[in-house]
């Protein structure tokens, strides 16, 4: 468990995860010891609710200051380019990907961090995984630069607790759906668009077909993986960097049929695009019996409930004029 004198970091704040971790982490830890980054500004309300330092990952200077600044001891390193952005400059995911995480584990290693959280992705498994299923210890075969730069942040991670004792943990997410933070150009993107689409328009072009079936995570269970998973007993986990985790899996069309049922005249229609070839390579489901046997993994969130919440949470936003999507 977390001494209350240890303070927390966060890179990535403004994005998809960060804008819900960081006031979960302030909720348990207390506003002050929770230290929110980012390379752009946050909302108001996150950077009104605690502290917040601009943040470049890439400069291992500005991430080394701040960590002394603040004396630093717990990092969740979640500023990341993901999949379908890293594809139109498969460079800049490098640099931000791959040196953000190697400065937050020198940095840590350097500066007395004692632990750090890194999310990894379901875009570790290629074409040649098997794609139901998916097990825990499998073949990594990423075509994308995003699942290159999470196979071999997986292994940095691990190469840190092995090398240097520091404590690394990750869960490999799949497509994560909420209705705080829009995420910022992924393949699993149109599992949270569709549902704001039905609200304001009644209608969504799919980017991917019917039929595609991924793995996805509602929002208080991605939180909960990583709060659970980060307090759990160091010693009894076999895994460190790379645990599955999953909570439901469904096709685009299956997923218009839910919203259906809240929503009778909502229409789609399928205009497949670039990341039809990423989700094609990815995995329909995911075996995480790693997670639940090894620290508890269990999600209390299916289709349905998430379905019923998301139309419920973003309905009653912009009943109120307060649904801001572009
Ligand atoms: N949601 C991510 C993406 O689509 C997967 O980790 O890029």
């Amino acid at each position: 468990m977390t001494p209350d004198s240890d303070t927390i970091l966060v890179t990535g704040a403004a994005g998809q995860i960060g804008s819900e971790l960081v006031p979960a982490l302030r909720k348990i830890h207390g506003d002050s010891r929770v230290i929110a980054t980012d390379i752009i500004q946050p909302s108001p309300a996150l950077a009104g609710s605690g502290p917040f330092e601009k943040l470049d990952v890439t400069s291992r200077q500005e991430l080394g200051e701040i960590i002394k600044k603040h004396r630093i001891k717990i990092i969740y390193h979640l500023a990341a380019i993901l999949s379908a952005t890293g594809e139109k400059s498969p460079q800049k995911a490098w640099e931000v990907n791959m040196n953000g995480l190697y400065n937050v584990l020198e940095a840590s290693r350097e500066l007395g961090v004692k632990q750090v959280f890194c999310p990894s992705s379901i875009a570790v498994f290629g074409p040649a995984t098997p794609r139901v299923n998916t097990p825990q210890d499998t073949i990594l075969s990423p075509t994308t630069i995003y699942g290159v730069t999470k196979v071999a942040g997986e292994h940095l991670g691990e190469y840190y607790v092995r090398k240097y004792n520091l404590d690394v943990r990750g869960c490999r997410f799949p497509g994560i759906i909420s209705s705080e933070t829009l995420p910022g150009g992924g393949t699993t993107d149109y599992a949270v668009a569709i549902f704001y689409e039905a609200i304001i328009h009644r209608r969504y072009t799919c980017f991917l077909k019917p039929e595609t079936r991924l793995p996805m995570m509602y929002m208080p269970d991605c939180l909960k993986s990583i709060l659970t998973l980060m307090a759990a007993d160091f010693n009894r986990l076999k895994h460190h960097t790379n645990f599955n985790v999953t909570a439901m899996s469904f096709s685009a069309a299956e997923l218009a049929t839910e919203i259906k049922k809240h929503l009778p005249d909502f229409e789609v229609e399928y205009r497949p695009d670039f990341r039809q070839a990423i989700a094609d390579s990815w995995p329909e489901s995911i075996d995480d019996r790693a997670a639940r046997e090894e620290w508890g993994w269990q999600p209390d969130y299916d289709l349905a409930r998430m379905t019923a919440e998301m139309l419920q949470i973003l309905g009653e936003k912009h009943r109120q004029g307060k649904l801001a999507y572009p």
